[in-house]
């Protein structure tokens, strides 16, 4: 009996050790871009990836590796916030791209915003479980806008109001899939306003460590 009021007693702190099926989050305004910009301007970045960004800087032709278009959506969706701040920090072997380890976290956080920049206003990163939906407030966006998934078979996109709620049609990753990254386009007419990129986790070890709890280890 004492075990069993006991156990009763725990049930609300194991159901508050789930993570939320919901969250949310207010679409960032414009990326600042002063710091960023006057930081790149003087360190001599556009030499190789060009005044605009476009990866055609007077050094950039020469090279083996030549400097990719920062405004292009394509290039730019493969590049995870912590990769540009790696590749400023300590450089890319085998290409020209020089390390600069003088510059604070603060420094290169205002680098990558600027680099965002050159292909949207706005840009936010997101994380989320498998089975978790994420509600993203847009209301800074005055016009009308529609969203698009880059994976659409995978993801689910509804608008309301100015609520974009973003979901995965299956709730799990593939066991061999630690993580997912995967990205949406925020339109305005045939501008892009924004991306949103989310990267999902499968969350294992938030639902083992609950189901641990539950049952303890006889071993
Ligand atoms: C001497 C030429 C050169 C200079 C100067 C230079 N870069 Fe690069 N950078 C490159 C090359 C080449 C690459 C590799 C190709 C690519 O990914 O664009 C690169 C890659 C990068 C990447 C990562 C892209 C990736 O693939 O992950 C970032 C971010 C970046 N540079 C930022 C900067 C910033 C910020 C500055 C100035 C502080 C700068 N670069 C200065 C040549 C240069």
């Amino acid at each position: 009996m004492k075990f069993l009021i006991l156990f009763l007693i725990m049930i609300p702190s194991l159901t508050f050790a789930a993570p939320p099926q919901e969250k949310y989050a207010d679409l960032p305004g414009q990326i600042p871009v002063a710091e960023g910009k006057k930081l790149y301007q003087e360190n001599g970045c556009p030499l190789c990836h060009g005044d605009q960004g476009k990866g055609d800087g007077s050094l950039a032709a020469g090279q083996t590796v030549t400097p990719r278009n920062f405004k292009e959506y394509e290039e730019m969706k493969r590049m995870p916030t912590i990769r540009m701040e790696q590749a400023i920090k300590n450089g890319i072997e085998g290409t020209a791209m020089p390390a600069f380890s003088q510059f604070s976290d603060s420094q290169v956080n205002a680098l990558t915003n600027y680099l965002r920049s050159f292909l949207v206003e706005s840009y936010v990163d997101l994380k989320m479980c498998a089975f978790q939906t994420y509600h993203v407030d847009a209301k800074i966006l005055k016009q009308p806008f529609r969203v698009e998934a880059d994976e659409p078979k995978k993801y689910n996109v509804e608008v309301s109001g100015t609520t974009i709620s973003l979901s995965r049609k299956n709730k799990t990753l593939p066991a061999t899939q630690k993580m997912h990254r995967t990205h949406f386009r925020v339109m305005q007419n045939d501008r892009m306003a924004s991306v949103i990129s989310v990267k999902i986790k499968r969350c294992k070890k938030e639902v083992d460590d609950m189901l641990k709890s539950i049952i303890p280890d006889k071993t």
